[in-house]
């Protein structure tokens, strides 16, 4: 591999031989009896912006560490930029927002942005990370007497001041009001612009969908479902389709074509589907027609499907079964 310098954030310039930003290959981290992450297999490409998608306990924060060679892992791999965690964050490539905050020394939001922007090969001017931030106002206050939400600006400023190739964000958002998530998501997408790889964790379904080019559902650490919000969507069966009852008969409507689910609330019959044009033909064909609605299955619904069925699976085996 030889020398490696700091490869730019705009070029392609050293970085055509592997288009890989990170890596994760069968990564297991167990603490005792619990698998925190379960066989982890993750690719993520220079230039992606990826979210990690997933409930309490998940497994995201554990995953997000092993990646900064925080935490090794208990068995499996991880490769950042085809090397080591360690070696990447030793090169300045690297830049990250941890979930659980650090004690914060007692000195200047501007001081300490400047001090994290030192250590980086090429940083970018501390003036534009406070900026990029929201922490104009602020960077001359101790950044030990801030708000929760101040004091999360800080974290993000220090993530970006090092201009790094990639930018890990455990919840990057918590804590934060309406307009410094606003501004958060358009830095963020601004760094992602400048062909930086994005790797985020959230609980916020809209904002996944909203900020990534791919959404990675992570549930009792594995993945189960790995795609763009479109195609969560359809894996989980697409489309709500509900018509008005009119005290027809409901025999048979959980058995047409492309149907996985029929609910009946008060007048109306929810069928959820897969296909909705096959679905909505044959209600035609049927002539049941009245008040006929298709709704794509909401982001959320994705969600709550994907990790409701794995919690089902868990519940079969048993609490602590789990080899
Ligand atoms: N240091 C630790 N010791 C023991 N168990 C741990 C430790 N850290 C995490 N765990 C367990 O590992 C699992 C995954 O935790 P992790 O923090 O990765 O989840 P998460 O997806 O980040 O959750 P959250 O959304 O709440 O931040 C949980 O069951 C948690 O209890
Ligand atoms: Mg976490």
């Amino acid at each position: 591999m030889g020398m490696t310098t700091a490869t730019g954030n705009t070029g392609t310039t050293g970085s055509a031989r592997d288009a890989t930003a990170v890596a994760f290959s069968g990564v297991v981290k167990t603490y005792g009896e619990v698998r925190a992450v379960d066989g982890l297999d993750l690719t993520v490409r220079r230039g992606e912006t990826v979210a990690l998608l997933g409930r309490n306990g998940a497994g995201k924060s554990t995953t997000i560490s092993m990646l900064l060679g925080l935490l090794p892992p208990t068995s499996g791999e991880v490769r950042l930029f085809g090397g080591t965690p360690e070696r990447a964050v030793r090169e300045g490539r690297i830049g990250a927002m941890l979930q659980d905050g650090r004690p914060i020394p007692r000195v200047t939001v501007r001081e300490l942005v400047a001090f994290v922007a030192a250590t980086y090969p090429k940083p970018m001017a501390v003036s534009e990370a406070l900026a990029l931030a929201g922490l104009e106002t602020l960077a001359g206050q101790r950044v030990d007497k801030l708000s929760g939400g101040q004091t999360q600006r800080v974290r993000f400023a220090v993530a970006l001041a090092g201009d790094p190739e990639l930018v890990v964000l455990d919840e990057p958002t918590t804590a934060l009001d309406v307009e410094g998530r606003r501004d958060f998501w358009r830095a963020m997408r601004a760094c992602a612009g400048r062909g930086n790889t994005v790797v985020f964790s959230t609980h916020y379904l809209t904002e996944a969908d909203e900020n990534a080019d791919r959404i990675v559902v992570v549930d009792r650490g594995r993945v189960v479902a790995d795609g763009t919000g479109e195609a969560i969507k359809r894996t989980v069966g697409g489309a709500l389709v509900s018509f008005d009852l009119a005290d027809g008969p409901t025999d048979g409507l959980a058995e047409l074509p492309g149907v996985t689910s029929l609910e009946i609330r008060g007048d109306r019959a929810l069928l959820r589907s897969a296909d909705s044009d096959a679905t909505v033909l044959a209600l035609a064909r049927l002539g049941l027609v009245r008040g006929l609605q298709v709704a794509p299955a909401s982001l959320e619904d994705a969600f709550l499907a994907l990790t409701s069925s794995a919690l089902e699976g868990a519940a079969a085996v048993g609490e602590g079964a789990r080899r």
